[in-house]
């Protein structure tokens, strides 16, 4: 199989996250097709390239310096959300967007993802992370998962072989889609929900700026953001980067920022959280190329 057009060498990353910060894959794949993802797959395998997958860059930092490996996003191809009329089920492809699932299921009168609506990023990414907070998980409505291992080979998991903790799960492999249950409801209730959800967030959260969302995942029974904002962080830049005056759990990039300043800021942050209230601050946020 040709893949050559669907490979670019030297891909800056800044361009596919949300941060606007990363250095560039050494290859950087676009797979328009299952058959194609496994002839990646393959063949980067073979080559024992370092393989990355790539959602929708909204809650990842990628080193200044890059990958020295290959870094996969799915194509257009793979954005498709079907819901199954008449029923309270959906299908959703990988790359489509969380936030449409959550509008499109708002809709139709269906319950479950109304909560998550704020959160950025594509489906497949949303999975794996469990994305969502304290007004729903994307997990909450998954029934099953069809992934591709890393040899190629296709799988679909049931629900009861999922599990989907605080923004984690089992997935294995690469997420392809999604099979998700809805309960049904009433479209204004559902959408007056939505609505005041995403009121709070816009209220609380620098949801516009250049960031990878909450840095920190939060401690046992606390807030990661309360915290850091409690030891006067809210302002605090290191080059570019900035703990939002907002929300003191986001990092935002002012426009020039670098993974470098991201993380001495994270450091700096996580060495005086460790010293006030003796936590050990874990990141929620992914890490790339970094040894
Ligand atoms: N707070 C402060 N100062 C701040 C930020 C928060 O005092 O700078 C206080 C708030 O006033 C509130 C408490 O801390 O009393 C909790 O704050 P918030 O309601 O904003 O929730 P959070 O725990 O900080 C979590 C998720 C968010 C999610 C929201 C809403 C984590 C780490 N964060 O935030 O998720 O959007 O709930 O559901 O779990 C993300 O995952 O990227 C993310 C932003």
């Amino acid at each position: 199989m040709d893949l050559s057009k669907i490979i670019t060498e030297n891909e800056p990353l800044a361009r596919h996250t949300y941060f606007r910060i990363g250095g560039p894959a050494k290859y950087f794949v676009e797979p328009r097709t299952e058959d194609e993802l496994a002839a990646v797959l393959a063949r980067f395998g073979e080559e024992g390239e370092d393989i990355h997958v790539l959602g929708g860059g909204t809650n990842l930092l990628v080193s200044d310096d890059g990958i020295d490996g290959v870094v996969i996003h799915l194509g257009e191809e793979f954005s498709v959300c079907e819901f199954q009329e008449g029923t309270t089920r959906a299908i959703v492809a990988a790359a489509y967007p969380l936030s449409a699932v959550v509008r499109k299921s708002v809709e139709r009168g269906l319950a479950g993802l109304e909560g998550v609506i704020g959160v950025p990023g594509t489906f497949g990414g949303a999975a794996l992370m469990n994305a969502g907070g304290k007004y729903g998980n994307v997990g909450d409505v998954i029934t099953s998962v069809v992934v591709m291992n890393y040899d190629g080979s296709v799988h679909r998991i049931e629900r009861d072989e999922l599990e989907f903790t605080y923004r984690s799960s089992n997935i294995p492999g690469i997420v392809l889609r999604a099979e998700l249950g809805f309960v049904r409801g009433a479209t204004d209730h559902l959408s007056a929900k939505m609505k005041e959800v995403l009121q709070q967030k816009r209220d609380s959260q620098p949801l516009s700026a250049k960031s990878a969302g909450c840095v920190f995942k939060n401690p046992p029974g606390g807030s990661a953001g309360a915290l850091v904002d409690q030891l006067g962080f809210k302002g605090v830049t290191v080059g570019g980067a900035q703990v939002s005056t907002k929300h003191a759990n986001f990092i935002i990039n002012t426009g020039a920022a670098t993974a470098a300043n991201v993380l001495e800021l994270v450091d700096k942050i996580r060495d005086k959280v460790k010293g006030a209230f003796g936590l050990d601050l874990e990141l929620e946020v992914r890490l790339w190329g970094f040894s």
